[in-house]
């Protein structure tokens, strides 16, 4: 399983404050000799105060320590009331703070920021909070941190029914939605890993930007709100793995790790996927030639070395395999590195090429006609960790210069980086083609920016295209490459 590392998380290993003062109240509450402090009861004039330097903040019934300043101390103890820490800001605790379990909503609307752990242990919990670097969230109460809104959060745990439902996070390494509709409406950004484990735990759930969604069942995240780049796993029984999918194909569309699209319509040698870690002894890189035809460009072949094997698959199944031209692939058994190779020739215009890794892990090649697209498949994080390409970096998707150290977005000069340099890279496939590094990649006719006009449009109209393409996992692409190349079939085959 991949391991996010944020920065957030190690700052906050760094000790968050040192209770260096004394213990102050500009209010009310009783300061104990060991510099905790007593704010017990609505009477206990610690409403609204400033509180500094202690060590334990003890906010215990109804209002007691409402709309008051509370920072650097070692812990905060909201309990036994109605809005104990209604309202109330605090900020830089060494240690916890712990709203509940006995009384309702103690920590109402709290604003909480720089704090190890919060515990949101009842009923009400926690509703409504404000959350700013905070590294553990246990809501476990029902209905605990509901609508709140969490900023940089090291582990959220969810744990209550609708515990965090409706609330917003940004940021958060690792989200576990464990209880009944628990992240229900929930809206989810940069959460690289989130776990939805119970009865519709991530109904409704929004990600536009987390990266991957752990399902344990179909139940659980039924209506994801599907808005950018993002992954869902529905895995009943398997949890925390997050395998993820990526692939090239058609009038050449990428998809990056992350689960988002981009075109690119130059001609030249790219590297897909260059994964040096792949597996002991055997790196894998895999490279794609893309070529022009009138306005559009489409891989025609596609070529794959495991270690020292090579597979190359062109258009209309022709393929080689470690050179060799046309290896029977039905009667013998072939193998990539330490990987067997499943050929199968689906019909008159369609070949795959499965390179099975174990466990429904496997890299496609398939050729339908003269287009050849690549797709990964439940890439485990281990063996692509670090990997790198147009298909991006693995653990984040972001498409990447070759030094690994800017982000390119621009998919022209992305190629750029990634067109394949002979010297360095090795020729992987049989034979050279124009254009080859240094010279560099070549542009289709017109520029993809100008409104195209289609020879396929004149066969194909758009509403056909529509229909054929229902099934799509990104219909954009499938509608555009059904009309380009004026093949409805195309739809079902390649997308
Ligand atoms: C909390 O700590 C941060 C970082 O040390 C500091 O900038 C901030 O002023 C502190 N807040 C309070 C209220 O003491
Ligand atoms: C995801 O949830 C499962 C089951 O609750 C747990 O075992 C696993 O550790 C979680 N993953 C993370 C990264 O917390």
């Amino acid at each position: 399983m991949a391991k996010y590392t944020f920065p957030l998380l190690l700052s906050l290993l760094v000790r968050l404050s040192v209770v260096s003062a004394a213990c102050t109240s500009s209010g009310g509450g009783v300061i104990n000799p060991d510099d905790s402090i007593d704010c017990i009861g609505p009477g206990s004039g610690c409403q609204g105060a400033t509180i500094s330097g202690c060590t334990v903040v003890r906010c215990v019934g109804s209002t007691a320590c409402q709309n008051s300043i509370i920072s650097n101390v070692e812990s905060v103890i909201c309990r036994d009331g109605a809005t104990a820490c209604g309202n109330a800001k605090i900020s830089n605790v060494s240690g916890e703070v712990t709203c509940g379990p006995v009384g309702n909503v103690n920590c109402f609307r709290l604003e909480l920021t720089n704090a190890p752990k919060i515990s949101c242990l009842g009923s009400g919990q926690c509703f409504d909070m404000r959350a700013n670097n905070v590294q553990v969230l246990d809501c476990l109460g029902q209905n605990s941190c509901k609508r709140a809104t969490i900023h940089n959060a090291g582990v959220l745990n969810c744990v209550g029914t609708t515990s965090c439902h409706q609330s917003t996070v940004n940021n958060a390494a690792v989200m576990n939605c464990a209880g009944q509709t628990a992240c229900h409406s929930t809206f989810g950004s940069l959460a690289p890993e989130i776990n939805c484990s119970a009865q519709h735990a991530c109904h409704y759930f929004a990600l536009p930007q987390a990266s991957c969604l752990n399902c344990q069942s179909s139940d659980s995240c039924s209506f994801v709100a599907i808005d950018g780049p993002f992954q869902v796993s529905i895995a009943a029984g398997s949890h925390g793995t997050c395998p993820k999918t990526s692939t090239v194909q058609g009038d050449p569309h990428f998809q990056t790790w992350n689960g988002k699209w981009y075109d690119y319509m130059g001609a030249c040698d790219l590297i897909l996927l260059d994964a040096p870690q792949f597996e002991d002894g055997f790196p894998l890189l895999v490279v794609i030639r893309t070529t022009t035809r009138y306005d559009y460009s489409y891989v025609e072949s596609a070529a794959i070395k495991i270690g020292d094997d090579i597979l190359e698959v062109a258009s209309f199944g022709e393929h080689f395999l470690n050179g060799v031209d046309g290896v029977d692939m039905v009667h013998e058994d072939m193998f990539l590195g330490p990987f067997p190779v499943h050929y199968k020739q689906v019909d008159i215009r369609t070949h795959t090429f499965d390179i099975s890794l174990g466990g429904g892990e496997k890299i496609t090649l398939k050729s339908y006609k003269d287009l050849v697209s690549v797709k990964l498949d439940k890439a485990d994080a281990q063996r692509f960790l670090g990997s790198q390409g147009m298909l991006g970096d693995f653990k984040t998707g972001q498409t990447m210069s070759r030094d690994g150290i800017s982000i390119v977005t621009d998919p022209d000069l992305l190629a750029t980086e990634w067109q394949v340099h002979p010297e360095d890279d090795g020729m992987v496939f049989q034979t050279a083609r124009a254009p080859q590094y240094p010279q560099s990649c070549q542009l289709p006719r017109q520029s993809k920016t100008t409104k195209r006009r289609r020879l396929g449009e004149l066969i194909v109209s758009e509403d056909d295209a529509r229909n054929a393409c229902a099934g799509a996992n990104n219909m954009d692409g499938c509608v555009h490459d059904v009309m380009a190349t004026g093949d409805l079939e195309l739809a079902s085959v390649v997308w």
